[in-house]
């Protein structure tokens, strides 16, 4: 029987895996700049932390969790996202003692959905959340961030943001869209009935026009926001506009996870139909998981999401060495001289020299070295840039230079 990988993943490797690496390598670049130390939690957690955290009444907790019980009967899933791990792995590991905290992640994530291009059973997320950091600087850092990831991967995108308020606006504000929304009951989706049992706000996220209508009319959260939150939201945009950074107030924007409150975003592009990075504020998560009070904030970015979108050149490098009558120990030697100072190097044995340039240019090299017994006897070896055709005659040492 010949096995298929599972439905909704995929094997990665060749150029593929290069760029993920080199994906993963800028964000680990830009989040360092902004002193965030990486976190690795476990791929399984108990399940639940998650319906805990982002919600019973989720799509992602009611639909899409992998789920298992383990050899000792306990309830397991893997984990769906990367924010609740990473809070119970702060209150757990007592970290939260020097504030601001600010950790990354990057990981596979799991969740149950319809595959297609864009939407994954198993998916890569790069994960940044501070802890510790009130204020809207903090909300702002982290649209800055995914800015300059999406900048420096040469992604064009576009950014929505919304506030959803505290516990204060939002008690009254969804005590009055549930009075709306009973009376329409019926005109809505099973999902939105749901929605309105569980968290009333999710509603918004609603893609089906007939449930669009029913709220249409309803004024939003944002048009709700309490005092501070309108002050905080106005402090948020100032400082988005002075740092050039472009967005769009989405009031229909809330998420889909239970969460959140305040300040919360999404980035697009064109050509991928769902976000490609998202995140926000989630300022009672620590408390609800047991910690001390302590508000948070954080963002994910998809990395098959942006994958087909990124630009990425492969970078030629190495020396491929070829001889023409060269004994083996000749040519190991150079070989083994180059990997000594950390410059990739590899024997190419077959004895054709046509197949060993197309090798070289197959397999990325910069230089092949082609020795034959003259260069041998002079101590010379002939070197090809393979991307620009220029051959030299250098020293051993000189081709360190190189
Ligand atoms: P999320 O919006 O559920 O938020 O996911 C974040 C990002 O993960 C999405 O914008 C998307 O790029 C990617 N993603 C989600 N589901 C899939 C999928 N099935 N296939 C491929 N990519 C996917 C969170 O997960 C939050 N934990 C983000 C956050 C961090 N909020 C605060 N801190």
């Amino acid at each position: 029987m010949k096995y298929q990988v599972p439905r909704g993943t995929q094997d990665y490797f060749g150029v593929e895996i290069e760029k993920i690496d080199y994906i993963f390598n800028v964000f680990k670049e830009i989040v360092s700049l902004y002193n965030f130390k990486k976190i690795k939690t476990p791929v399984f957690e108990d399940a639940s932390l998650f319906t805990r955290s982002i919600g019973e009444g989720s799509e992602i907790v009611t639909k899409q969790m992998y789920t298992f019980k383990d050899r000792a009967g306990r309830l397991l899933a893997l984990r769906p996202e990367g924010t609740a791990p990473v809070v119970r792995a702060v209150i757990a590991d007592n970290l939260l003692k020097n504030l601001p905290l600010k950790l990354y992640y990057i990981g596979e994530m799991f969740r149950y959905e319809r595959p297609q291009k864009d939407r994954r059973r198993e998916f890569l997320q790069m994960g940044a959340e501070i802890f510790g950091g009130k204020e809207a600087v903090f909300d702002v850092e982290l649209v800055e961030i995914s800015s300059k990831i999406f900048k420096k991967l040469g992604i064009q995108y576009t950014l929505k943001i919304n506030y959803i308020g505290c516990i204060n606006c939002r008690t009254d504000y969804t005590q009055n869209l549930k009075r709306h929304l009973k009376k329409k009951l019926k005109l809505l989706c099973e999902d939105c009935r749901q929605r309105f049992e569980k968290n009333v706000l999710r509603v918004f996220d609603c893609k089906n026009p007939q449930c669009q209508k029913v709220f249409s009319d309803f004024p939003t959260i944002t048009q709700n926001l309490c005092e501070d939150c309108r002050q905080n939201f106005e402090k948020i945009k100032s400082l988005l506009d002075a740092k050039k950074i472009k967005y769009e107030v989405a009031e229909k924007l809330v998420r889909g996870l239970d969460y959140y409150n305040g300040f919360v975003f999404e980035f697009f592009t064109s050509g991928i139909r769902d976000a490609i990075g998202a995140g926000g504020r989630y300022d009672s998560l620590v408390e609800e998981l047991g910690g001390r009070p302590t508000p948070a904030c954080g963002f994910a970015i998809g990395v098959e999401r942006i994958l087909p979108v990124v630009k990425f050149e492969k970078k030629r490098e190495g020396f491929l060495i070829a001889g023409i009558g060269i004994s083996e120990e000749k040519l190991e030697e150079l070989a083994d001289f180059l990997r000594e100072n950390f410059k990739k190097a590899f024997v190419f044995r077959k004895k054709k020299i046509s197949d060993a340039l197309k090798f070289a240019s197959d397999e990325n090299f910069l230089y092949a070295i082609i020795i034959g017994e003259d260069e041998l006897k002079e101590g010379v070896y002939s070197v090809k840039n393979l991307y620009t055709g220029e051959q030299k005659k250098l020293k051993k040492e000189e081709i360190l230079k190189l």
